[in-house]
């Protein structure tokens, strides 16, 4: 016959098993193993137990004991992962999710940073300086006299204060030469503004990336080569540059600089992309009187410097009609160059 402790283990498995909800295994798991269940009142009774009956009856005690918490056990994770289940069911996995569109750099961006890793080749460093300006960074320093007709307020735009927005990245030429003494080789890439009637070639905002180069001997060959390793980089071994004399008040001799290349959608038309020049003396003079000392002796140092327009490199790259489009954030346009 069996022993007592193994009938109410039968039990208490059964109605483990045969509980519907938690609440019901509570009650079972309270019935049998709490504090005045059956399995405890069994621990006492151990108490009275004859001596030798007391290894075998205990040993017995120690397994319903065990096996009635595991079931107590197994059940409740049932309940557990039933409810789980429960609350995945309600979710609907037909409903379309939220997509996560890939974006992609703007063809601005993009032509920047093609330009600056050529530019960072060459040992360029970057430099930058603020889109709101005063005059004496944009035209004063850059021999560029009250007189002269960029100055006039239908260039730029100006703030109440007199500070403006930098009609060129020219700017920074000066802010990198009051910072350190030379020898000096920076790009700095940036926005730039003009009052211009806003048409297909004309917009109040373009970027350039300007280019100074100040060292001792430095000349115009010094200036060719950089510029035309940097086009050829850019639009192929096969690209043709071309140097015209032009006029820039902040350097002499100035240059313009024009390419023809095949990659270029205008094929066999030069096309004008920079302006350029060797720094004139007047603009370190600016800087030394600055700065309060003469380390920019026009008689030791020397440079060149460049203006590149990159709205316009990146039209006839990527054969884009109208500069508006760069900034009308038309999800049609930009995807092509994603
Ligand atoms: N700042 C000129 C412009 O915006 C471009 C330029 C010309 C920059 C000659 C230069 C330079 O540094 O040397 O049209």
């Amino acid at each position: 016959m069996a022993h007592p402790l193994e009938q109410l283990r039968d039990d208490a498995l059964r109605e483990i098993e045969s509980a519907r909800d938690e609440q019901a295994l509570e009650t079972a798991r309270v019935k049998y193993l709490g504090r005045s269940g059956t399995v405890s009142a069994w621990g006492e009774q151990m108490k009275t137990l004859a001596k030798e009956k007391k290894p075998v009856v205990g040993k017995l005690l120690n397994e319903v004991r065990n096996a009635v918490t595991a079931a107590i056990d197994i059940r409740a994770q049932q309940f557990r992962s039933q409810k789980e289940t429960g609350a995945l069911d309600k979710i609907d996995i037909s409903l379309p999710g939220t997509p996560h569109e890939l974006g992609a750099l703007h063809p601005l961006t993009q032509m920047l940073e093609r330009s600056i890793e050529i530019f960072r080749r060459m040992g360029f460093a970057l430099a930058d300086g603020p889109d709101v300006e005063d005059e004496w960074h944009c035209f004063d320093a850059l021999n560029t006299p009250p007189e002269h007709p960029a100055r006039n307020e239908q260039d730029t735009f100006y703030l109440p204060d007199g500070r403006l927005l930098r009609t060129h990245t020219s700017t920074v030429q000066i802010r990198t030469m009051q910072s350190a003494p030379p020898p000096i080789r920076v790009i700095a890439p940036g926005a730039a503004y003009r009052r211009d009637e806003v048409d297909a070639t004309h917009s109040a905002q373009f970027h350039q990336i300007e280019g100074l180069y100040v060292d001792e001997n430095v000349s115009v060959a010094d200036l060719k080569g950089s510029l035309e390793f940097f086009m050829r980089e850019l639009f192929g071994a096969d690209t043709a540059v071309q140097f015209r004399p032009h006029y820039f008040p902040f350097t002499e001799p100035s240059l313009e600089v024009y390419v023809k290349s095949k990659a270029l959608k205008k094929g066999e038309q030069w096309i004008e992309v920079a302006g350029s020049g060797i720094v004139h003396p007047a603009v370190f003079e600016a800087v030394n009187k600055a700065r309060g000392d003469k380390a920019y002796d026009p008689e030791k140092w020397t440079g060149f410097a460049f203006g590149l327009g990159m709205d316009r490199l990146a039209m006839i790259l990527f054969d884009i009609p109208d500069i508006r489009f760069f900034a009308q954030n038309d999800l049609r346009f930009l995807r092509q160059f994603a």
